[in-house]
C-alpha cells in the first residue's frame, strides 16, 4: 500500500483510515463490533497494509480507544498513525467542553486507555463556542510540546469557526489544526464546500467521517416509495438498527448520486462502495482520506478495493452532476 502524506504534516498514512465508532456500540440491542471481531478488523486492516486508526473518547463508553490499545500492545506503536478526540467527556464533569481542565483530563483517559504515550493526531470533536479559542489553542498547543500528541485536528464545524482558531493559532505562535475531519461523501445533503475551501487554501488534510453516508453509497438500501425515507434496510444492517439513519444519511440528493454511482460502478466492474470511496480519494484540491468504518472483513476488503481502481475525468465528473443537479 503506497502511503500518503497527510497535508503539510510529515506524517505518512495509508489512503484510507480505519474508523472505531461503532467498537462496543449498542443499537436497537445490538452490539455493533464486539471485542473480538474488533481485532479481527484492526488484524485485517493492518495485514492489508493499513496504519491509520480513528477513535475518540467516548466511542463505545471508551471500549473502541481500550480495545484498541490491548491490540497496538502486541504490535508495534511506531507503525501505527493512532487519532483520537476530545469534546464530549469520559472523564470529566464537563459534558461538552474544550477547556483546560477538560482537555487536560481527557487527554489523560485517551492515552491510558490506548495504553500509549502519545497520539499521532488529536482532534476537537466539535467547537466550543463557550472556552475562548485561545485557551483550547493553547492547552493543546502545550499537549504538542509535551510530547502527548503530534499534531492536532479539527473535525465538523462552520467554516469560520476552523478559520477563526487557524487564525488565533497563527497570530499566538501556536499550533494550529493540521488535520480536518468533516462529514463529507457524495451523497452529502449539505454542502461543505466553504469548509473545504478553507482546507485547499491552507493545505489542511481532510479526513471525511461517514465517506459511504452510513452504508447508503454501498447501494444495499433500497427506495420502495415516495417518500425520500422509504427505505428497505437489509437486516442487521446500521439502516435497520439506528433510528437516526435516515435523518442522517438519505437525502434526496443521495438517491441521484446512488445512481450515478451504481452506473460508474457497474462500467468499470467495481462495487458502489469502491467507487464512492474513489470519488473522494481523487479529491484534487487537497489530501483526502477516508475514514471507514467496516463491521465485517468482507466489507473492509471491499473498501480496501478502492485503492485499486481509478475513476475517468468524465466518470468523476457524472458523480459530481449527480450531487449539483439534484
Ligand atoms: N468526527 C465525527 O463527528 C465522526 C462522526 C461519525 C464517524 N466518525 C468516524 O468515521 C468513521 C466512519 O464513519 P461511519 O461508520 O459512519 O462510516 P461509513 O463508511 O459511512 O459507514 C460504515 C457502515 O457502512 C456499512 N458498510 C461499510 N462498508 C460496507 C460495504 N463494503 N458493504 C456493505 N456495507 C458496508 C457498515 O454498516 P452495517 O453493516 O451495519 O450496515 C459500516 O458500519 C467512524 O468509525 C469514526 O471513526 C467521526
Amino acid at each position: 500500500m503506497e502511503y500518503t502524506r497527510l497535508g503539510s504534516t510529515g506524517v505518512q498514512a495509508s489512503p484510507l483510515c480505519l474508523g472505531t465508532w461503532r467498537f462496543g456500540q449498542e443499537s436497537g440491542g445490538v452490539v455493533e463490533t464486539g471485542r473480538e471481531e474488533a481485532h479481527t478488523l484492526l488484524d485485517a486492516f493492518a495485514d492489508a497494509g493499513g496504519n491509520f486508526i480513528d477513535t475518540a473518547n467516548g466511542y463505545g463508553g471508551g471500549d473502541s480507544e481500550r480495545w484498541i490499545g490491548e491490540w497496538l500492545a502486541e504490535r508495534d506503536r511506531e507503525d501505527f498513525v493512532i487519532a483520537s478526540k476530545v469534546y464530549w467527556s469520559q472523564e470529566s464533569r464537563f459534558q461538552e467542553n474544550l477547556s483546560r481542565k477538560n482537555v487536560r483530563a481527557e487527554i489523560e483517559g485517551s492515552l491510558e486507555r490506548l495504553d500509549t504515550d502519545y497520539l499521532d493526531v488529536y482532534y476537537i470533536h466539535r467547537f466550543d463556542d463557550e472556552t475562548p479559542v485561545l485557551e483550547t489553542m493553547r492547552t493543546l498547543t502545550n499537549l504538542v510540546e509535551e510530547g502527548r500528541v503530534h499534531y492536532l485536528g479539527a473535525s465538523t464545524m462552520a467554516a469560520w469557526k476552523l478559520t477563526k482558531a487557524l487564525w488565533k493559532a497563527e497570530v499566538d505562535g501556536l499550533e494550529r489544526f493540521e488535520i480536518t475531519q468533516p462529514m463529507f461523501h457524495a451523497a452529502y445533503r449539505e454542502d461543505v464546500s466553504d469548509y473545504l475551501d478553507v482546507c485547499a487554501d491552507q493545505g489542511l488534510a481532510v479526513c471525511p467521517y461517514s465517506p459511504l453516508a452510513g452504508g447508503f453509497l454501498t447501494g444495499k438500501y433500497e427506495r420502495v416509495g415516495e417518500g425520500v425515507d422509504d427505505v428497505e434496510a437489509p437486516d442487521g444492517s446500521r439502516g435497520a438498527l439506528d433510528e437516526m439513519f435516515s435523518e442522517w444519511y438519505v437525502s434526496e440528493r443521495g438517491w441521484a448520486v446512488l445512481d450515478a454511482v451504481r452506473a460508474v460502478a457497474e462500467e468499470i466492474d467495481a462495487t458502489p462502495a469502491q467507487v464512492a470511496l474513489r470519488w473522494l480519494v481523487q479529491q484534487e484540491a487537497f489530501t483526502c482520506v477516508p475514514i471507514v468504518g467496516a463491521r465485517t472483513v468482507a466489507q473492509l476488503e471491499d473498501n480496501l478495493g478502492a485503492l485499486e481502481i481509478e475513476l475517468s475525468d468524465a466518470q468523476y465528473a457524472r458523480i459530481d452532476d449527480a450531487r449539483t443537479s439534484a
